[in-house]
């Protein structure tokens, strides 16, 4: 091991970044006179809904939370399914279990990593009520295809922008599209708080309103009054008010994680046997990960150097026993790539200033 001792992710480093401005944000709660939702929560809601381009945003508990409570709000419940990717998070398909619905996997397209139009067609069933994709490490899946074919076919579309606050698709926020768009703010994402947090970003107001009742133990607006069954699944004041300090800094972040991948490209270009997600103009790079026969291998060399990866997903959800469904298809490029991805630092305040010398370990060691 020599002295170059890079991690995949660092969150604290980010938050030392911008210490003073969060300081600043957690003195105002602190100082304040709420610690549950109150102004900071909507002084955050509103900037973030504005930031993706939608009417409304919901803060609530974690990413998983938003899933689930978006597809509750949207009607979701035990016997429907919801088609999803296996290349992902489990927090993603927990978020369909939790309505009491199941998993459906579609495999991902080879070149783009995420579910389209044409893999969610291929395990459709009568009882599909909502299509869920995920923007893997930042890529926005085709969400005009996407939605185009869930209006045909009557289906619900709850985005996963967990990985890709601030991606666009040509001019418009990706998170404008489809009926819902559901974010986490776990501290390693591109934007993090340093707990649990997470949104739903809609545009009609009454599924707003259900969004907020389901957050708060059911209750009808404005009153302490149970309506329905609902949760205690609300954005940290505290958080939300760190979330506002970080917003403001969230494109500068993504074009510096843009400028990163971009190097590991040109270092990468040519490799035989490498392949790399495709590029997308309005990608945020979350994760960086190269597709390589012995990841193994790579990595233990570039621990050799003091660099250290990260394996993102492995095992497909569809081999995690609480999601297993014996009758489902199989779903080769999602388990090709499960088994050969490996992710290089990324996070612009680990790999920014070390670029070049990382890029060019990654390359030696891959050659060697
Ligand atoms: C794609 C994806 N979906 C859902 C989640 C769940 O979010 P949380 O951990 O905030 O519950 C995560 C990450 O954590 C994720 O990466």
């Amino acid at each position: 091991m020599n002295d170059l001792s890079i991690a995949q992710a660092l969150p604290n480093l980010r938050i030392a970044r911008f210490r003073q401005e969060i300081d600043a944000a957690v003195a105002s709660v602190l100082g304040g006179a709420h610690y549950i939702l109150g102004a900071p929560v909507e002084r955050f809601e509103a900037a973030f809904a504005a930031h993706e381009g939608r009417e409304h945003a919901v803060g609530v508990g974690s990413g998983t939370d938003a899933l689930a409570l978006a597809l509750r709000a949207l009607g979701v419940g035990p016997g429907d399914e919801v088609v999803t990717a296996a290349l992902t998070f489990a927090g993603t398909a927990q978020a369909i279990l939790h309505c009491g619905a199941r998993p459906l996997f579609a495999d991902v397209d080879p070149h783009t990593w995420c579910i389209t139009a044409e893999t969610v067609e291929a395990v459709l069933t009568p009882s599909t009520r909502a299509i869920l994709p995920v923007h893997l490490f930042g890529f926005p899946a085709d969400m005009a295809a996407l939605c185009a074919f869930a209006a045909r076919r009557g289906l619900a579309v709850v985005s996963d922008c967990a990985q890709a606050h601030g991606a666009r698709i040509g001019p418009r926020p990706l998170g404008s599209f489809g009926d819902a768009a559901a974010y986490s703010f776990y501290p390693t994402k591109n934007l993090g708080c340093v707990g649990d947090g997470g949104a739903v970003l809609v545009d009609d107001p009454v599924l707003a309103g259900r969004l907020r009742a389901l957050r708060e133990y059911g209750f009808s607006h404005g009153t302490r009054i149970s309506r329905e069954a609902g949760f205690n699944s609300r954005l940290d004041t505290l958080q939300a008010a760190i979330l506002s300090a970080l917003l403001p800094h969230l494109d500068a972040g993504n074009r510096e994680r843009r400028a990163i991948a971009g190097r590991y490209r040109a270092a990468l270009a040519g490799l035989d046997g490498l392949r790399l997600q495709d590029e997308h103009p309005g990608g945020v790079n979350h994760q960086f990960a190269v597709a390589v026969p012995d990841r193994g291998e790579l990595a233990m060399r570039l621990a050799d150097e003091g660099i250290r990866t990260a394996i993102h997903y492995h095992p497909g959800l569809h081999r995690h026993p609480a999601f297993a469904n014996p009758k489902a298809a199989p779903l080769p490029i999602s388990d090709r790539l499960s088994a050969s991805l490996l992710s290089l630092p990324i996070q612009p305040e680990v790999a920014g200033a070390e670029i070049e010398r990382i890029a060019s370990a990654v390359r030696e060691a891959y050659v060697r």
